[in-house]
């Protein structure tokens, strides 16, 4: 099978033989694999790694089981499947160790791959492998950040990136009116076509939680899914005004940005929840509930598997708008 692995930095296409699945595993044909910001990361060598340099990266992936070993009950060959963000982490709370793919095991940037059968959850029919492959990481992102969000919640968004964009669909699809930022006016009518209420230019309006507040009345954002860290978190503190919003720690894409004044977060009286992906169970909740209120992915651009290298050079870019996906024909 062909299988990518980074050496110095670069994406280097190899030969390995294809594995058996061990008791409790199932071999997976991978059909659709897209990429997230950690993945540029663990290429540049500069996100946590726990196992050698050169795993095979990629963290998301949809396909099917084409193989089963003794003993699985959960799937059976021909089952559509995408795999959970946490290989170890099926549902309550975050275990103490976690063995992230692509910088604790290989990832799934492969033609085969063999995972224990609890590692993995179906694809629905509603789904394309495509579709389903950007699920794992971004969307589960977005469904544990908006957790609790009622109808009629005003929600907060950062950008363009994947995490974004779905907690944006799924907070309209919840009833909750959105805020979202950007960087772009292309960028900001995309937004808007997705169902933005408002939406704001994050270089053009620099004190944008200020106007966070003007956009609400002065009561500001409910539940901001941070995704910005050190470049949006001190804005995301005022755009939370002072009525005990929640701030889901998600990421740290921004740069800069000021330091936060700890008199604005206890005024704020937010509660700041850090998140990590999400469980099996949570990657579970989303995709039943895709079922009942579909939502269209946004795939930036598919490439063929070959060409890894130019996807990942694309999404580096941050040309995208939406999710970069590779297939494997
Ligand atoms: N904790 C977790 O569980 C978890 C899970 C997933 C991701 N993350 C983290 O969350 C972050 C987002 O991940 P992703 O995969 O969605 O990233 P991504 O797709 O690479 O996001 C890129 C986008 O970030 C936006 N951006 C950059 N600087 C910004 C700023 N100052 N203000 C607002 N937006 C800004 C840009 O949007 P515009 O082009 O519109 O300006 C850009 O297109 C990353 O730090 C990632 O590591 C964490």
């Amino acid at each position: 099978m062909r299988v990518y692995r980074p050496e110095a930095g670069k994406l280097v296409l190899r030969e390995e033989p294809v594995p058996e699945p061990q008791r409790g595993e199932v071999l997976v044909r991978v059909r659709a694999t897209s990429l997230n910001y950690r993945d540029l990361l663990i290429l540049d060598g500069d996100h946590f790694t726990t196992g050698p340099g050169n795993l095979v990266p990629v963290s998301d992936a949809a396909g099917d089981v084409v193989a089963v070993g003794d003993g699985v009950t959960r799937f059976a060959v021909g089952d559509r499947v995408l795999n959970a963000f946490h290989s170890h982490w099926i549902a309550g709370r975050l275990p103490d160790t976690l063995v992230g793919y692509g910088n604790g095991q290989d990832g799934w940037l492969t033609e085969y791959r063999t995972v224990s059968e609890q590692a993995l959850v179906a694809l629905p029919d509603s789904l394309t492998y495509e579709q389903g492959a950007t699920l794992p990481c971004a969307a589960v992102t977005a469904w544990t950040s908006l957790d609790g969000v009622r109808p009629g919640d005003v929600v907060l968004t950062l950008g363009t990136g994947g995490v974004s964009l779905f907690a944006l669909q799924l907070a309209k699809a919840r009833g909750a009116r959105v805020v979202a930022t950007t960087s772009s006016a292309a960028k900001a009518a995309k937004l808007t076509e997705l169902g933005a209420d408002t939406v704001l230019d994050y270089v053009a309006t620099p004190e944008w939680g200020k106007a966070v507040l003007d956009a609400t009345g002065g009561r500001g954002a409910d539940r901001i899914v941070e995704v910005g860290g050190p470049g949006t978190f001190a804005q995301s503190l005022i755009a939370a005004g002072t009525h005990h919003a929640e701030i889901a720690l998600v990421g740290f894409v921004g740069r800069g940005g000021a330091a936060v004044d700890f008199m604005d977060l206890f005024r704020s009286g937010a509660t700041v929840r850090k998140i990590w992906v999400g469980s099996r169970e949570d990657t579970e909740d989303l995709v039943r509930w895709l079922e009942a209120r579909p939502i269209e992915p946004v795939i930036d651009s598919v490439h063929p598997f070959e060409r890894a290298d130019a996807a990942v050079e694309h999404f580096r870019s941050r040309a995208n708008l939406g999710k970069v996906v590779l297939t494997h024909a």
